[in-house]
């Protein structure tokens, strides 16, 4: 969906839909002057009940001639103190939902005037732009039935700054491209995206923008020692990889955003149900957070330096494949204990953080990955695992969740829930218990930092949507990409 600019007053305003917001307990002057041009349309759908500005609420209306916008779409925000960035982000997806369900294309939007917050035009039109994604790339049919948006066009007073909000709303553009090409990246089957894929999307993603990448290929990670990211390879016809993006937009250390890319996890020997194993499609979620971070970072010319960096394989089972009571040599030397091939996630970033670490000296290091199903019986589908080493690093995090509506929740990392970790043949086993299995997959991490900064966000839960939300539909979130890019801002 294209974004345009417009000056006009709504009232004046030839669009095939107007989309204003209210309040529950509140009505400000924009709706008073729809409900006077309507007759008292609007008075009267509130006295019955019919739209009382709840929020979640959403009702589309035809003018019938009575305003230049053939249709007015009334958005409902709930009670004003309860107003917050996030309820008007879902407002504005609630929006582009009913305008969808419509079939109406293109559309005016003062949904911003109705809320006092700052930065309210730039979080409008990131929840219509984050709203509006669909992904058909694999229907062939009824192509003619199918719709996409065309454009809103964001309705500013005069006395708004129109340079900057040009610019906020060119940021939130951006931003949103960095989440669509997280969600594409996350969306398309596993045959599709495979390490070879990951690495070609990130060379593009380099060229693009003037990145640096280089991408390790098998040989050269089997001399550098990467033997736990080969390890979980090796029963794959297509050899993993790893990807590094390199962004200098400012001065200092770079901070290092790492994300598991297992294209596939069958589970490998240790491998898993059937039922709901296509799901493992989206075991590099982690990874296209951090590619459309790079992207997005890159075009907002955030002033810092980043390294990302993508381990990459296919989770199989084959002749080949490593299976359990294996010993593998990590590239930090710790030995690894194979007690479970489905503990793969951890395995191929105990090397990459390791290889992070020696190489960039990062001045902080934050991964991302769908990394273990008990984040998902801990928290559910509403927050991300959230654990680290800093206070500080754990702690911003939690604010950028808070910010961008991708909440995060911290979970301890005390020694004692490393106890299940230790092997008796080796340093560490790559699996422990049920209990607590978040956490010991976050203590297996720590174990290869050092003293380096680090955070861990466990994103199984977060990554994929089984139902549509405000302004994400089913499936794909893109998840990482607003909060990462809000913590690098606000540091
Ligand atoms: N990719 C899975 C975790 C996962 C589960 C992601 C559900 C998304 C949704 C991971 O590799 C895995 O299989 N973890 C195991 C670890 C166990 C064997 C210690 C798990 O969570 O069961
Ligand atoms: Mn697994
Ligand atoms: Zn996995």
């Amino acid at each position: 969906m294209r974004i345009d600019i417009g000056s006009a007053k709504p009232l004046e305003h030839a669009t095939p839909a107007l989309v204003i917001g209210c309040f529950e307990d509140d009505r400000d002057p924009l709706y008073h002057d729809c409900d006077t041009a309507l007759g008292g349309l609007l008075g009267r759908l509130a006295e019955s009940r019919e739209f009382t500005g709840k929020h979640g609420s959403a009702r589309l209306l035809h003018t019938l001639g009575r305003l230049p916008a053939e249709r007015l779409l009334l958005v409902g925000l709930g009670k004003k103190k309860d107003i917050s960035a996030e309820r008007l982000r879902q407002g504005a997806g609630n929006a582009v939902s009913a305008l969808r369900g419509a079939r109406v294309a293109s559309f005016s939007s003062a949904l911003h005037h109705a809320a006092s917050l700052p930065h309210a035009a730039e979080t409008v039109a990131m929840g219509m732009l984050l709203g509006s994604y669909s992904f058909e790339q694999y229907k062939t049919k009824e192509k003619e039935l199918r719709f996409t948006f065309d454009a809103v066009t964001v309705l500013l007073d005069s006395g708004e700054e129109a340079e900057a909000e040009r610019q906020a709303l060119e940021r939130a553009r951006i931003v949103s491209e960095g989440v669509t090409l997280a969600r594409d990246l996350v969306s398309h089957p596993g045959n599709v995206v495979t390490p070879v894929y990951l690495a070609q999307a990130a060379r593009e993603l380099a060229e693009r923008n003037g990145l640096e990448c280089r991408v390790y290929e098998l040989e050269e990670l089997e001399r550098m020692g990467m033997n736990a990211l080969v390890g979980v390879g090796k029963g794959a016809a297509v050899a993993p990889r790893l990807i590094v993006l390199r962004y200098q937009g400012g001065k200092g250390r770079p901070v290092a955003l790492v994300g598991k890319g297992i294209t596939f996890d069958s589970g490998g020997i240790s491998i898993k149900p059937g039922a709901g194993m296509e799901a493992m499609k989206t075991d590099m979620a982690g990874s296209a957070a951090v590619l459309g971070t790079m992207e997005a970072a890159a075009r907002l010319k955030l002033p810092v330096n980043l390294v990302g960096i993508v381990p990459t394989a296919e989770n199989m089972p084959d002749g080949n494949a490593f299976k359990p009571g294996d010993i593998l040599t990590s590239l930090s030397g710790t030995t690894i204990e194979i007690t479970n091939t489905d503990a793969e996630g951890r395995l191929i970033l105990c090397d990459a953080l390791h290889f992070a670490r020696e190489q960039f000296k990062p001045a902080a290091m934050v991964d991302l990955a769908t990394l273990t199903g008990a984040c998902v019986v801990a928290l559910g589908h509403e927050a991300s695992g959230l654990m680290g080493n800093d206070q500080r690093l754990v702690d911003a995090l939690k604010r950028a969740g808070d910010e961008t509506g991708e909440r995060v929740w911290p979970l301890p990392l005390w020694e004692e829930y490393g106890e299940v970790m230790k092997s008796d043949v080796a340093d560490l086993k790559n699996a422990g218990s049920r209990d607590g299995g978040a956490i010991s997959a976050g203590w297996f991490l720590k174990q290869f930092v050092g003293d380096t900064r680090w955070a861990h966000l466990d994103i199984a839960g977060t990554a994929w949507n089984d139902k549509a939300r405000p302004y994400g539909p089913k499936g794909a979130t893109g998840v990482g990409v607003r909060l990462l890019l809000e913590f690098l801002q606000a540091r």
